[in-house]
């Protein structure tokens, strides 16, 4: 008990309380918090949070909407899997629980997109149930507290750590403050890298602090490599608008738009002539994008083809953009990045002062 009480106490007056999902007792706007938050940083999260609520502001009118619109108000967040996962869950809670989350946690962990962690955390904020959350700022702390060594991917060090998480839980009613501090050590003193156990209010008693081996803990599983993947991405401009292309559904992107992808220069180069590019495209400067599993590395080539004739791309994926357009457009954030820079430049050229600078 003696942990619970000295995060309850230090939470009170160190941790967070003016973020946007706190304060409120709704299960959506909890669960659309700790969905946001499970790949995305609290920054991020804090911009899209506010607009997504705005548009979808109940889970009845979340799973009526098309998924299309919902992967438009997602794009940017990164890793569009989920915002699917979260979609089939509005769906599901809308037509086979009334609208209402179930509880108690374990039912929750049957939606999709929601794991054991994300179902304690609604259900600890909501509904003051004693679950556990072990996501990964947890899962450093308690590793460093009982120096619980190897590797949490492990089955057997993953069991130790949920048994001890769910060994440290106060009573039901202090349990919204309890996961938010251990979710705020976590995040601001217990840091991966420079933790700062000089703030720490629970010091005493951490036994890799009382080795001197705090960054040992949690072990660091040994990283492979993540492949690289390349690409070339066609930027065709028409006047004032750019070439898109709606991504097939499966695959990275899924169901996004983004720029006419090739895997080699000479189709690209291919592509820009059947639009009746009169020069090869231009390369820009290459890329980079991590996601999971992979980098993909993708140069940019630019071409400007002349404003007439505009007709629609004859491929159905196809379609002209307005550059004036592309803030609220269903774009990855890594496309949205490069077409902020291509607007801009053309603006510079337009207004005459290309190359004064
Ligand atoms: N990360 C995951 N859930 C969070 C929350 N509720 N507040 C801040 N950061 C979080």
């Amino acid at each position: 008990m003696e942990f619970a009480r000295a995060l309850l106490r230090w939470q009170r007056t160190h941790g967070r309380s003016d973020l946007p999902w706190q304060g409120t007792r709704d299960p959506y706007r909890v669960w659309l918090s700790e969905i946001m938050l499970q790949q995305t940083r609290v920054a991020t999260v804090l911009s899209y949070y506010p607009r997504f609520l705005d548009r979808f502001p109940d889970v009845e009118t979340l799973a009526a909407a098309p998924i299309e619109s919902v992967l438009q108000s997602w794009a940017g967040l990164g890793y569009y899997a989920r915002a699917r996962l979260a979609h089939a869950c509005a769906k599901t809670v809308a037509a086979e629980y009334g609208g209402a989350f179930p509880r108690p946690a374990a039912e929750l962990a049957r939606l999709p997109g929601i794991g054991r962690s994300t179902a304690a955390a609604i259900a600890a904020f909501c509904f003051d149930e004693r679950a556990a959350i072990l996501d990964a700022n947890v899962r450093r702390v308690l590793a460093r507290r009982y120096a619980i060594d190897g590797d949490p991917a492990q089955r057997a060090v993953a069991d130790a750590l949920w048994a001890v998480a769910e060994s440290l839980l106060p009573g039901r009613r202090d349990m919204p403050r309890y996961t938010q501090a251990i979710m705020d050590l976590g995040a601001g003193i217990c840091t991966a890298r420079k933790p700062r156990c000089d703030l720490c209010p629970v010091q005493d008693g951490c036994r890799a602090y009382r080795m001197g081996r705090v960054e040992d803990f949690p072990a660091r599983r040994k990283a492979a490599p993540r492949p690289v993947r390349s690409a070339h991405f066609l930027v065709a401009l028409r006047g004032p608008h750019v070439l898109v292309e709606q991504r097939a559904a499966d695959g990275i992107w899924g169901g996004l738009l983004s720029l006419p992808e090739h895997p080699e220069v000479r189709a690209l180069r291919r592509h820009a002539r059947s639009l009746g590019a009169a020069a090869p495209p231009t390369p820009l400067a290459p890329r980079r994008h991590a996601f999971t599993h992979f980098t993909l590395a993708f140069t940019p080539h630019l071409v400007r083809l002349d404003p007439e004739p505009r007709r629609a791309p004859a491929d159905g994926a196809l379609r002209w953009l307005a550059l004036g357009e592309i803030e609220g457009a269903a774009l990855p954030a890594p496309v949205l990045a490069l077409l902020r820079a291509v607007r801009d430049d053309a603006a510079d050229a337009g207004s005459g002062l290309a190359g004064t600078r």
